[in-house]
């Protein structure tokens, strides 16, 4: 039996129970087995979680892109590394190998260090979803350049942030790119962003739309000439295994977003075992997960997770309903994929649609389906089990976090039996804990309480880029020595986890992680407003939607407010992008706060959803007679 690829669920038991009994040793086998290693580790693992400090394979010297590239060229040099399957269903689709990956992330790194990046330099990657993304994030790595991908759908404002926030020397984009039957200029908003950017230097564009754009003779240059011209192999720089390979930025529930840094070795490891057996892929299956890279899930499980183990991952450009919505469906008959992985929101959306959509195609090479970013309701999960798996493809509900780096909870495929909406048991490796608001484990089943981690696996952020006392308060000052997930979750009596939502102000909508915070602070932005409360209320596609109550500094006419409520989006869509905007939107003269100022949002929760028979107690209140305005507003 090997440690690396579980095969049922005896093994995963035997597994799980090696793994927590001696988890460095776990560890060390599957690091030992499976990858490339220019210098062994001298230390399996070093922690303390009150600092919190934890460092995996210490002394290990590596290349990622060694391990998601290089070495596959001798057994694999003519697989296919890359689908990619471009927005426009007429237009070709490109097939990499992994000899050709190889050529164009050497070339590439070439580019970046001929533009004078080098080790430990910043570089924000703003592109949309082209082999370009997925190269220029192995071309950092290749040199020991720290990524820092922003999704495309951010605006210049949310862009210029994260872009100063780790000081960025250069920023790679395209001339604009496609999203269904629109197109997004991409590099307008780069050169908004960059007149708050002085850090950044070059920005280096790609071609995707062929659309006249301009360019800044000192600063901007078309990425494919100096391809062409760049040499075709470049060497590896090495690095040690706590080297940082990336930062991706995250909301937090106050404040600015949180940029997490993730290191190389660990998050090596653990995202290439995680995806071999979350997704039991086996050597020429084809595996698409449909996410964009600028989040977590496609960093790690559409490039490292899957390229690590030389599978062939396919890279979506468009959006599930364009030309209609049967697209998903025609992506998978067209490439006979395997896997198929995915998130609520989408599924969502698409069993809302007539059947004959994913009827007309043949679906039949699926064999695992996953569901990632939000719980999944009962309605979806049945959806997706009978028209899309045909009842014969387990659905892994995945539960992890940008922060946890790699899948956490889920279901092992034709191992562990599934059950609508749980995410079932831990991987090998990770030791979940409940706790309550004291801060007590609650042991044994049928408990429900606060998500805790309370081991060091190798996947983890290390840090938040430049401000680890904020990393150590967000999770690990709630419980002592635990990594508090801000997630709830019960323990069913057969020891499954179900995910039950998020216990901070952080809303999930659409898959996307939204804090109330920086929302409120730009509506707040608004002259007419004199304060705001975000709160979320359930949506059928979306998960959840937004839900705005705002008080204005002077009250106004009610036809003005139909302008207001344009311009509230406005000013979102500007500080964050569009994934942010309000649903809906309240005028009220008050918001119900504690006599120590604190917004009640669960006052406001409540309204939202329409549930005001139950709204507790509210005579601590300072004002609890606004509570009956606000009810009688609700929009
Ligand atoms: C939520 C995405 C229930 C959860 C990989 C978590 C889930 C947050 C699931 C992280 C799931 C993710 N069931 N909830 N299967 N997967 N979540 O950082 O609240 O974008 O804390 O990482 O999404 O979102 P993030």
């Amino acid at each position: 039996m090997s440690n690396y690829h579980i095969k049922n669920l005896e093994e995963y038991f035997q597994v799980y129970r090696k793994s927590v009994r001696d988890p460095e040793s776990f560890w060390e086998e599957i690091a030992e087995e499976n990858f490339m290693w220019r210098k062994r580790w001298n230390n399996v693992l070093e922690y303390d979680l009150a600092k919190p400090e934890v460092s995996w394979y210490k002394g290990a010297k590596l290349n990622i892109t060694e391990n998601c590239i290089d070495r596959h060229i001798y057994t694999r040099g003519d697989k296919t590394a890359i689908i990619f399957e471009p927005n426009d269903p007429s237009e070709a689709a490109e097939h990499i190998t992994f000899k050709e990956l190889h050529e164009r992330v050497c070339r590439f790194a070439n580019v970046l260090l001929e533009q004078g990046i080098k080790k430990g330099d910043r570089v924000c990657i703003y592109l949309p979803m082209i082999p370009e993304l997925a190269v220029s994030l192995l071309a950092c790595a290749r040199i020991g350049a720290i990524h820092s991908v922003v999704f495309a759908g951010f605006s210049a404002t949310a862009l210029a942030t994260r872009i100063n926030d780790s000081d960025c020397k250069m920023i790679i984009t395209s001339d604009g790119s496609y999203r269904g039957n629109k197109t997004i200029d991409l590099k307008g908003i780069v050169d908004e962003a960059l007149e708050n950017c002085e850090g950044v230097k070059t920005v280096l564009v790609a071609k995707r739309i062929n659309s006249e754009i301009c360019m800044n003779p000192n600063r901007d240059k078309w990425l494919q000439p100096l391809l062409d011209e760049a040499y075709h192999d470049c060497v590896a720089v090495v690095m040690d295994a706590e080297d940082p390979l990336f930062i991706l930025y995250t909301s937090g529930s106050t404040g600015k977003p949180k940029g997490m840094v993730h290191t190389t070795a660990g998050y090596m490891v653990y995202t290439a075992y995680t995806f071999k057996n979350v997704f039991q892929y086996r050597e020429n299956d084809v595996y698409w997960c449909t996410a964009d890279i600028g989040w977590i899930t496609g960093h790690s499980y559409i490039v490292y997770g899957p390229l690590a183990n030389g599978a062939t991952t396919l890279m979506f450009e468009g959006v599930p309903s364009y030309p209609d919505f049967g697209r998903f469906w025609q992506v998978v008959e067209k490439h006979k994929v395997n896997q198929f992985y995915t998130a609520p929101t989408a599924i969502r959306a698409l069993a809302k649609e007539r059947l004959d959509f994913s009827e007309n195609y043949d679906l039949s090479s699926l064999k695992v389906l996953g569901s990632v970013g939000e719980p999944i309701n009962e309605e979806a999960w049945h959806w997706y089990d009978e028209n899309i798996g045909k009842r014969k493809c387990p659905i892994v509900d995945t539960w992890w976090q940008t922060e946890t780096g790699g899948i956490m909870i889920s279901p092992i495929p034709y191992s562990t039996p599934t059950i609508p909406t749980y995410a079932t048991l831990p991987l090998p490796g990770i030791q979940p804990a409940l706790l309550d608001e004291n801060g007590e484990e609650l042991k044994g089943n049928l408990v429900s309480g606060r998500l805790c981690i309370k081991y060091p696996w190798p996947g983890m952020a290390r840090t938040i880029w430049g401000n680890h006392e904020r990393y150590r308060e967000t999770y690990f000052s709630t419980f002592e020595n635990k990594y508090f997930t801000g997630d709830g979750a019960l323990r069913d009596s057969t020891g499954y986890y179900r995910i039950t939502g998020r216990v901070d102000d952080v809303i999930i909508v659409s898959g996307h992680n939204l804090g109330t915070a920086p929302i409120e602070d730009a509506i707040n932005e608004h002259p007419a407003v004199a304060e705001s409360a975000i709160v979320g209320f359930p949506h059928y596609v979306k998960g959840n939607a937004l839900y705005g109550f705002v008080i204005l500094k002077e009250v106004g006419e009610s036809r003005l407010h139909e302008n207001l409520r344009k311009e509230i989006n406005q000013i979102i869509t500007e500080h964050i992008g569009p994934i942010a905007k309000l649903d809906k939107i309240q005028f009220t003269t008050g918001l119900p706060k504690t006599r120590s100022g604190k917004i009640m949002r669960r006052i406001l929760r409540k309204i939202a959803e329409r549930d005001t028979a139950n709204l507790g107690d509210i005579t601590t209140l300072l004002n609890p007679e606004v509570v009956q305005e606000i009810i009688e507003g609700a929009v």
